[in-house]
């Protein structure tokens, strides 16, 4: 099987709007955007999850892999996720359908979906997840930006707040890792 490096580098050369990264993230990238899972209840959903480096993360904090929902546009790295995950299940569907899925009350979204300055996905991904997210429930998104990838007026209307969890500079490029809740009432 081709290295995750290597299949990560030819769908960004054909898809790079999509892909909109040159690797896969790294261990400690996954280590950071993946803390707290393990205490979750309910699905956890990852979207965009490419090579699967969160999803490894996931797996290794102890969720059981029958938990865990896979959304992926591209077909090529769902063929890979299959073979490397079994048990997980891996939809080839946009992460805009997250509604359309049949779950609820998830416990947490794991984000590597590209949402930095663009509003339209911010809403259809971002604002859908928290239709089917619980009341506790964590959207957490990975982004190159030292700021929040959603702009706070955008947070306001879709009544979220961010938080960043952390900066992890051992990663190409560095990477920021932000959490979205509810806003208390
Ligand atoms: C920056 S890569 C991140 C991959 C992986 N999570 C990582 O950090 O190594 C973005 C991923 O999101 C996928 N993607 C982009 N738009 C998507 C969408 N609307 N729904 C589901 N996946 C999407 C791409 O195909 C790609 O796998």
């Amino acid at each position: 099987m081709a290295s995750d490096f290597t299949v990560f580098l030819s769908e960004m050369m054909r898809n790079p709007r999509e892909v909109s990264a040159i690797a896969p993230s790294s261990a400690a990238v996954a280590r950071r955007m993946t803390e707290g899972v393990e205490e979750v209840t309910g699905p956890i959903v990852e979207i965009g999850p490419g090579t699967g480096s969160f999803t490894r993360a996931i797996l290794n904090r102890g969720v059981a892999p029958d938990r865990l929902i896979l959304m992926e546009l591209n077909p090529r790295f769902c063929e890979e996720l299959r073979q490397k995950f079994p048990g997980v299940t891996v939809l080839n569907r946009p992460a805009q359908e997250i509604e359309q899925i049949g779950v609820t009350n998830l416990g947490c979204v794991i984000s590597g979906v590209p949402v930095l300055a663009r509003p339209q996905i911010q809403r259809e991904v971002v604002g859908r997840a928290f239709n089917v997210l619980s009341a506790e429930g964590v959207f957490v998104q990975i982004t190159y930006s030292p700021n929040a990838p959603i702009p706070a007026e955008v947070q306001a209307q879709m009544g979220i707040t961010a938080r960043k969890r952390a900066t992890v500079w051992a990663n190409l490029p560095p990477a920021r890792v932000f959490e979205f809740r509810r806003r208390a009432q």
